[in-house]
């Protein structure tokens, strides 16, 4: 089983609690930029899939602008999930494989991808641009670094700006890239696209 700490009820739960008080609404903002949504008085048909949805606190505020789907390879955060938002469409995807015959308009996750190995980055890379419809938008974000650790069992990539470019360019126009805090200056990285 890959990163056994997103996969107990103990450390979901654990999660749930540290991440509280943190979200994506600003790099939501950067992607209602690139990808419209709904607006005033008419419900949005633009859809997206977010991956990693974990405590589901992006999906929600997604959903007040998307046909949002959510995803997570833990069978614990979709359990979490469908019990808080029993209204919500949740699919069991592993962010490397991408195993559906969906198609959206986007796809976004935050601090979910640095999880992938660099060939499991690419892979993903790939199968994003598979699932998008033609002109889709990504917005994924990152952390900002180099090499790889382990920490609390996990896996955690960390990303230049230019290792990120040489993902996703071949496949993806790059449409901003910019550095960001997440608990300080310049640790993390936002990457939004364009499907080539
Ligand atoms: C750091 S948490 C971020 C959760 C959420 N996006 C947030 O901002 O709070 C990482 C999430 O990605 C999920 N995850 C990790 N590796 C994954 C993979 N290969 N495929 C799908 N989900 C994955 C974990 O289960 C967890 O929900």
């Amino acid at each position: 089983m890959k990163n056994p700490y997103y996969h107990t009820s103990t450390s979901v739960q654990e999660y749930i609690q540290h991440a509280e008080g943190y979200n994506g609404a600003g790099l939501i903002g950067h992607l209602k930029t690139f990808l419209s949504g709904s607006s005033p008085g008419q419900a949005s048909n633009t859809s997206l899939l977010e991956l990693g949805s974990g405590p589901g606190t992006d999906w929600e505020i997604l959903s007040q602008d998307y046909q949002v789907t959510g995803s997570d390879f833990s069978a614990e955060f979709l359990r979490h999930l469908r019990s808080k938002y029993p209204q919500g469409q949740f699919l069991e995807l592993d962010a490397s494989t991408l195993e559906t015959a969906e198609q959206f308009d986007g796809i976004y996750s935050n601090k979910v991808l640095h999880h992938l190995k660099d060939e499991e980055l690419a892979a993903s890379v790939q199968r994003q641009h598979a699932v998008l419809r033609e002109g889709g938008i990504i917005c994924h974000s990152f952390w900002k670094g180099e090499g790889s650790e382990v920490f609390k069992g996990l896996f955690v990539n960390y990303h230049s700006e230019q290792a990120l470019r040489g993902f996703f360019e071949p496949l993806f126009e790059v449409l901003l890239m910019e550095l960001y805090a997440e608990f300080e200056e310049g640790d993390s990285l936002l990457v939004i696209g364009r499907r080539r």
